[in-house]
């Protein structure tokens, strides 16, 4: 069934200059743009974004490198387009992804991981962070 997942260009993925090269892999894996907003993240917004992760000990940095310059937020939607973007980003730690995935071809610093994509099993995160980044008329409608 479709479904529409939240994705986000990290700040070193847009200052290395993959946004275009990460959203023609989404394109061409036959999924649809339906939201694309290239924007700042404030502290607000990157304290709610990353709640989950409070108490971590990388929580202060964590928050300070996705502020720290643009990100590119997208919404992709396609049939169990959450799990597929999952695949095709790779594990967290991109020392662990698999060549051919996001992460495992663009870096080794978890850190500094390219991309976020919403986690399949967590239910409801990718409606939480859609909800959290784009209002509703921002989401377009229309045929592919
Ligand atoms: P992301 O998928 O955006 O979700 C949480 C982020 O925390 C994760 O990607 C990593 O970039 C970041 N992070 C930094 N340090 C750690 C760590 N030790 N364990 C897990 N995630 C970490």
């Amino acid at each position: 069934h479709d479904e529409r997942t939240f994705v986000m260009v990290k700040p070193d993925g847009v200052q290395r200059g993959l946004v275009g090269d990460i959203v023609s892999r989404f394109e061409e894996r036959g999924l649809k743009l339906v939201a694309g907003k290239f924007m700042q993240i404030d502290r607000d917004l990157a304290e709610e974004h990353y709640g989950e992760h409070e108490d971590k000990p990388f929580f202060d940095g964590l928050v300070e490198f996705i502020t720290s310059g643009p990100v590119f937020a997208m919404v992709w939607q396609g049939a169990d387009a959450t799990r597929q973007v999952r695949a095709m980003v790779g594990e967290t730690d991109p020392a662990e992804s698999a060549p051919g995935t996001i992460r495992g071809d663009y870096g080794l610093d978890l850190g500094r991981n390219v991309i976020h994509a919403s986690d399949h099993e967590d239910e409801g995160s990718n409606e939480r962070e859609i909800d959290l980044f784009f209002d509703d008329d921002e989401l377009v409608d229309y045929d592919r």
